[in-house]
């Protein structure tokens, strides 16, 4: 903090205090003045106001405020001054985390040794991976994890990276980025509407067969390599599956030919986070027991 703030909140708590102190002065009365009884003048609609001393219990409380105010100021922080606690909002976190560690860092530790194909079976394991799931995960996969446009779905049967457990780990603890190229400038519009075509072919769309045929050439030229000679994709590169019908990137909203031409034009890199150094082992492991029992 500035020295100029820190000033300010001492010069004025100290005004305050001064000013509430002379106030209490000023307007004392005591028991046995010889204005007691008189009235101060102010009167509306026939009520007038006396001019009595304040009752000694509201006035002693008024002192307990004052000392505690000073109390206050001295214990706690101020400004610069760290008060003779030292109490900082960090500190306390900082305690308050490590006694909520103490208490339920074993939860999470003991299901380490369980291997991820057998948490599901542990209804503790999967509602504490479920929760997990829920905090850290569902603004992308969703609250179930059926996925949204880019956002994989993680209840079906497509996998970009594989299902195995291993594999499912893998992906949580050090993420994944799919690389899909831009063809805009190497097949040109026609190109690209050419292996569209092919696309919804090998998908069991409707499609234009002439158009289709030209998309095949394409297909075997530039897209095999990662989306595999049958369009069955592969999961080395996370390179989707083409012939299932099940999309990563399908507006609902929007034409599936024109969702296609989009990513064929300009690429696509899906970017999944890593979580292993913000979740750690042990809840990565929780996490990946839970999206191993969506698997359908
Ligand atoms: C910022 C958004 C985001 C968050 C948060 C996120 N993910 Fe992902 N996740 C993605 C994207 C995007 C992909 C697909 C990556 C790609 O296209 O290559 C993905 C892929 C995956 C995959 C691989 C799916 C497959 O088909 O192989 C798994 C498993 C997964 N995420 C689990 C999780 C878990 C568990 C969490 C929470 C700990 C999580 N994700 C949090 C965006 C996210
Ligand atoms: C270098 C490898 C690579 C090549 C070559 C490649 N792709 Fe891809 N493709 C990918 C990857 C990886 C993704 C997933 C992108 C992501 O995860 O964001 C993808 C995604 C797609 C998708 C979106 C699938 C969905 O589920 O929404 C389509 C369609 C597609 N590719 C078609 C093609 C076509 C057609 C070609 C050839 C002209 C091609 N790809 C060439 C790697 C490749």
């Amino acid at each position: 903090m500035s020295s100029f703030w820190n000033a300010y909140i001492f010069v004025l708590t100290g005004i305050f205090l001064l000013g509430i102190i002379g106030l209490i002065y000023f307007t004392r009365r005591m028991p046995g003045d010889d204005k007691i009884g008189e009235t101060t003048g102010h009167k509306f609609d026939d009520i007038e106001e006396y001019n009595n001393p304040m009752p000694k219990w509201w006035l002693n409380l008024f002192y307990i405020t004052i000392v505690f105010a000073v109390g206050y100021m001295i214990y706690y922080p101020v400004g610069n001054w760290e008060g003779i606690s030292k109490w900082t909002s960090a500190n306390q976190l900082e305690a308050e985390t490590a006694a909520y560690n103490e208490k339920y860092g074993d939860i999470y530790l003991r299901f380490l040794d369980t291997p991820v194909e057998e948490l599901q079976n542990n209804a503790q394991a999967k509602r504490i991976g479920q929760r997990l799931f829920v905090n850290n995960c569902s603004l992308c996969h969703g609250q179930n994890a059926q996925g949204y446009y880019g956002f994989p779905n993680l209840t079906d049967n497509d996998w970009l990276y594989g299902s195995d457990a291993d594999q499912i780990k893998h992906s949580i603890n050090f993420g994944r980025m799919g690389q899909m190229p831009a063809w805009k400038d190497t097949l040109g519009t026609q190109g690209v509407s050419a292996v569209t075509e092919y696309v919804l072919s090998i998908s069991g769309n409707e499609y234009i067969e002439s158009q289709a045929k030209k998309g095949e050439v394409i297909y075997q030229q530039m897209c095999v390599a990662c989306h595999g000679a049958q369009g069955q994709g592969n999961i080395a590169l996370g390179a989707p599956n083409l012939t299932n019908n099940i999309w990563l990137y399908d507006l609902p909203e929007q034409e599936l030919r024109r969702d296609i031409m989009t990513t064929v034009m300009n690429g696509r890199a899906g970017n999944m986070p890593a979580w292993k150094d913000i979740l750690g082992e042990e809840k990565v492991h929780l996490v990946s027991g839970y999206v191993y029992s969506l698997r359908n």
